[in-house]
């Protein structure tokens, strides 16, 4: 694997590279552009062609072309590898060594299943029917490939074996089975079914979720069962194609089923992705987090849809993301709510998402709505909603939903610490904040106050809602002093320039300004205090 890495990267520019993906400027003998790794008007990601490596002064995001197409495809290592030795035309020597062989050989019948389910779609009145009731459209149809197979027990896989397709690679692809009861031919998996192809992050098929046509047909959706493509509980339906729109809104819309991620895309938000026959593992998430920290959660509006996010809130939250969660009306899910206009559709999904609150919050009303008696909701909320709050990375929305909940139910802040401190998750603060400024070289100290700046850029953008806003605060506060040392520093430095020149008028002008910029320094350390 070194040997290959090594190889990949000799061949490859990073220069060239990274121009696939953003318009890179000559800047001496480095090339500038705008970060894509974070948002910013001016141009602080530079990449160093001799050394091979990026660095981004804005946001601090740096490596070489593998880190660089690992953080922008969202990949991990080896995928990156892999697409970047395709590009470099580089044969990896472990794949020659391993079973690349029967991998390739899976992906090419998946692929020519994929072209004969599509194909089968456009020939089958009812299952054309049923898209359309579905509120699918045709370009939603192309787009996410989406195809039918008729009733018969071996049409797809007489056609693979009449194109001389192997039929080991047919089975362990998981197209075709064999009975156990009796010696067979095998036969299809997928048998009257709407077909929706899964991909991988480059958009190759790796699997398909088969949906029944009729109401009585067991299970509602069909899997392929794991194989060497593919692991049930790692795939996100729909990232290969909302992965851009995610980096740049910095959210994802999550949702539990295939039918409402693709009308989701179809309405205009192309930040969607959904689970696919599993909820949401750490994996999904894990996978996300490269892209961006923030998720609203839209799942169905039921007991079990609610539960679902419950548990979707509490991983996220634990691995620092931060969390909202979409009300669905009663009983309905996303694809219901976009595809029954009029008192649905584009506009009512987009209000819905934007309507979205904090997961604490949306709990905490969800059991407010549950429990009338104030002495019970207290212990629900002990029980249910303060293991959340523990889990939270910053203090400071800790205390915001400490005194939120004390405020709705009257039980005491300091009862509630205690308890929080009893659940006893570790939790650090804010680590924005935590880092201080001391002892800070000036461009660590630029660094610090663009990255504050930032993020509060983002809190803009993201709302103005709980629990942001006493962040927002802490960190302008945080800001604020940063930027009067800075000028206490220019200050100091001309004062000892007119010393030495013995200008007594702008020494004393000086001394002035010096005094004021300490006082406000000093009544800004006593606000934080209060914070
Ligand atoms: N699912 C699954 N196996 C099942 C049922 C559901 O894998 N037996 C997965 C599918 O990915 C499905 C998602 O869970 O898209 C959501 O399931 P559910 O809410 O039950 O589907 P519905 O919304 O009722 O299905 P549809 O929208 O197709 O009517
Ligand atoms: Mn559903």
């Amino acid at each position: 694997m070194r040997g290959d890495k090594e190889t990949v990267k000799e061949r490859l520019d990073i220069g060239e590279i990274i121009s696939g993906y953003v318009k890179l400027e000559k800047a001496g003998a480095n090339l500038k552009a705008r970060c894509p790794f974070h948002n910013e008007k001016t141009a602080s990601f530079f990449v160093s062609p001799t050394r091979q490596s990026f660095y981004c002064f804005g946001c601090g995001a740096k490596g070489d072309i593998f880190s660089f197409v690992e953080q922008i495809e969202g990949l991990d290592f080896l995928a990156s590898l892999k697409m970047l030795a395709e590009k470099a035309g580089v044969e990896l020597e472990y794949e020659t060594r391993g079973d690349k062989g029967e991998k390739e050989k899976i992906l090419e019948i998946l692929e020519a299943a994929a072209k004969f389910f599509e194909k089968q779609l456009w020939e089958e009145e009812p299952a054309l029917r049923y898209i359309k009731s579905r509120g699918i459209n045709q370009e939603t149809v192309k787009k996410w490939r989406i195809g039918y197979v008729p009733d018969e027990w071996r049409l797809l896989y007489s056609r693979l074996i009449e194109s001389n397709y192997d039929k080991n690679i047919i089975l362990k692809a998981g197209l075709a089975k064999i009975s156990t009861e009796k010696i067979s031919e095998p036969y299809d998996v997928f048998r009257n079914r709407i077909i929706f192809p899964l991909f991988d992050v480059n958009g190759r098929v790796i699997a398909f979720s088969g949906r029944a046509l009729s109401k009585d047909t067991e299970p509602k959706y069909l899997n392929s069962p794991d194989t060497a493509v593919f692991t049930k509980g790692e795939v996100l339906y729909g990232l290969d194609k909302a992965k851009d729109a995610i980096r740049k809104r910095n959210y994802a819309v999550l949702v539990e089923g295939q039918i409402d991620l693709v009308l989701s895309h179809q309405t205009g938000v192309p930040n969607t992705v959904a689970s696919s026959g599993t909820a949401f593992t750490q994996t999904h998430l894990e996978r996300l987090k490269r892209l961006s920290s923030r998720i609203i959660l839209a799942f169905d509006g039921d007991k079990a849809g609610v539960t679902a996010a419950e548990k979707a809130a509490i991983l996220g939250i634990s691995l620092g993301f931060e969390v909202k969660i979409a009300k669905l009306p009663e009983g309905s899910d996303p694809a219901e709510v976009i595809a029954n206009p009029p008192s649905g559709g584009l506009e009512e999904w987009k209000n819905i998402l934007r309507e979205s609150k904090p997961a604490i919050e949306f709990f905490l009303s969800e059991l407010e709505n549950k429990e009338k008696d104030l002495r019970k909701l207290g212990k629900l909320i002990v029980d249910k909603l303060l293991p959340m709050m523990a889990l939270l990375k910053s203090s400071v929305e800790q205390s915001f939903f400490v005194s939120l909940v004390a405020k709705h139910t009257g039980i005491k802040e300091q009862v509630l610490w205690d308890d929080l401190k009893t659940v006893k998750i570790k939790t650090s603060p804010n680590p924005l904040l935590e880092q201080g400024e001391g002892g800070r070289s000036p461009d660590e100290m630029k660094n610090h106050r663009e990255l504050i700046e930032e993020r509060l850029k983002e809190i803009k953008l993201w709302g103005k809602e709980m629990p942001l806003e006493s962040e927002e605060a802490e960190l302008q506060a945080h800001l604020d002093t940063i930027i009067l040392s800075d000028e206490l520093q220019n200050f100091l430095a001309e004062l000892a320039r007119a010393e030495s020149s013995k200008n007594t008028k702008s020494i004393a002008e000086l001394a002035k300004k010096i005094k004021e910029t300490h006082r406000k320094i000093a009544a800004l350390e006593e606000k934080k205090k209060l914070m």
